[in-house]
């Protein structure tokens, strides 16, 4: 069997810009499977929903349990990606949240917050990407305090070519080259874990577990509770997940393989589009994946140097263009694998259903906006809390909205009052003034032209 011309040249580059070469072993067996015609896709004939997951609600934890393994916890959180949904080319952690701070100055105060609380030492780690990192640090500079043994505030994670969608050469965009590259996805997080030397480094300073998840989710705050629990389990790994309700479209779920009985993550691009009503269906899967994860960083580390860095998880096949600014770039995919996943890898790995309040992920415009409102309080903790019974549903006309910069253009006051909403929703161009307030159920129709609300409009539905 021949070599495909396209790996040749993947492996070539990926050795020249002087990629590690267990990054480019994982590359080369996901190339061979896209090569192979793998779409990544979980089909529903395949698997049984989870049903009886335990509630940490229903768990026994004791204050010392909690504390004692606080106390050894490490906080990691991914900061690779790059909000392209959102139209951003850097972090969508530096985006400001509430008054000027960001999801990672929150990130920080959460941090300090729960280690004045607890008295644990709680090293933040950051994941980034080589396009993350430079700015991420930047924006962690100005807390000198932060840093915890001299451990590092971040490891790095892998680089990959992009390949084009027809004939899978790696792409070449001389206007920018590195455009050319993508992190592999938040799967990669255990190739990096290990690659980068952080997982060894964090076992001698003493932490044994890790509280990781995803730097766009201000519900993640620091648990005592749920480390306790996780210490308590002798589980290698675990799942937080919540309750889906009607409102929820987000989120992968759990589910039981039927071929070997292992629990397994599947994700919106692991669903096939007429099987997207099963995976939304909150009495058929009534839980989903809030992509907070616990890692026992022990038995991590046994695994990871057993196996080897090639863990086999899932491929996920995104097609994105070249330049993710330029529709008309030429299409590429990007291969991916999804952090979760490895919840099918870890022998004896589980999950656990946590509260609602602990996913608070940014995805969308539109859910920017609800947490920069009123709907949301921030406390002093860092962690933003639902001030209404149930968050307003917000629904932006993606045209005029989608991604940062014009959703920033038509706020330039920042958000309306949510307090007494119960949904917005705007088609067209409508610019709002300062103060406007929004009651009940809001439209605004498309007028065909641009619009503004003046200053202090009540909008009542
Ligand atoms: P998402 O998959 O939701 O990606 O990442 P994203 O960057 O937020 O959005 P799009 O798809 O580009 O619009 C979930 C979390 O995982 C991180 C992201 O930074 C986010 O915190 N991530 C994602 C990584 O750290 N590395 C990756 O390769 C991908």
């Amino acid at each position: 069997m021949t070599t495909a011309p396209g790996l040749i040249a993947a492996q070539a580059k990926m050795a020249a810009a002087g990629v590690d070469q267990t990054a480019i072993d994982v590359f080369s067996h996901y190339f061979g499977e896209l090569e192979a015609g793998a779409t990544g896709l979980i089909r529903e004939d395949t698997i049984e929903p989870l049903l009886d997951p335990p509630f940490l609600e229903g768990v026994e934890v004791s204050d010392e349990q909690a504390r004692e393994a606080l106390a050894r916890t490490a906080i990691i959180r991914l900061n690779g990606g790059l909000g392209t949904s959102m139209g951003m080319d850097k972090a969508k952690s530096l985006l400001p949240v509430r008054d000027g701070r960001s999801f990672l100055d929150l990130i920080v105060a959460q941090v300090q917050q729960a280690r004045e609380a607890t008295g644990a030492p709680l090293p933040l780690v950051l994941m980034n990407s080589f396009r993350t990192q430079e700015d991420s640090l930047e924006a962690l500079a100005p807390y000198p305090d932060l840093q915890v043994d001299g451990l590092p505030l971040d490891f790095l994670q892998n680089a990959e070519p992009k390949l084009l969608v027809d004939g899978l050469m790696p792409a070449e965009w001389p206007a920018d080259p590195t455009l050319e590259w993508c992190p592999p996805g938040h799967g990669d997080i255990y190739t990096a874990l290990l690659g980068s030397g952080i997982l060894k480094a964090l076992l001698d300073a003493g932490f044994r577990y890790a509280s990781t998840g995803n730097s766009d989710n201000l519900g993640a705050v620091p648990s005592a509770r749920i480390a306790g629990w996780f210490a308590a389990s002798g589980a290698p790994y675990a799942a937080e997940l919540c309750r889906r309700t009607a409102a929820d479209r987000k989120g992968g779920h759990l589910a039981i393989r039927k071929a070997d009985g292992r629990l397994i993550l599947r994700d919106t691009a692991q669903t096939a589009p007429e099987e997207m009503h099963y995976f939304t269906d909150g009495h058929h899967h009534p839980f989903f994946h809030t992509n907070n994860l616990w890692f026992d960083l022990e038995k991590l580390y046994a695994a990871l140097t057993e196996r080897g860095a090639v863990l086999g998880l899932p491929l996920i096949r995104n097609v994105k263009n070249v330049d993710p600014t330029d529709s008309s770039s030429p299409e590429v995919f990007q291969i991916e694998t999804a952090m979760g996943a490895a919840i099918e890898v870890f022998e004896g790995a589980t999950s656990i259903v946590v509260g609602r309040d602990r996913f608070l992920p940014v995805k969308t415009t539109n859910d920017l906006l609800l947490l920069r409102s009123d709907a949301y309080d921030l406390g002093e903790d860092g962690g933003l809390r639902l001030a209404v019974g149930a968050a307003p549903l917000v629904d932006l006309d993606s045209k005029h909205y989608k991604t940062m910069q014009k959703f920033e253009a038509r706020f330039p006051h920042g958000a309306p009052s949510l307090r007494q909403a119960t949904s917005l929703t705007v088609k067209g161009d409508w610019t709002f003034g300062a103060g406007v307030v929004v009651r009940g159920d809001v439209t605004l129709e498309d007028t065909g032209k641009a619009e503004t609300i003046p200053d202090g409009t009540v909008l009542e539905g």
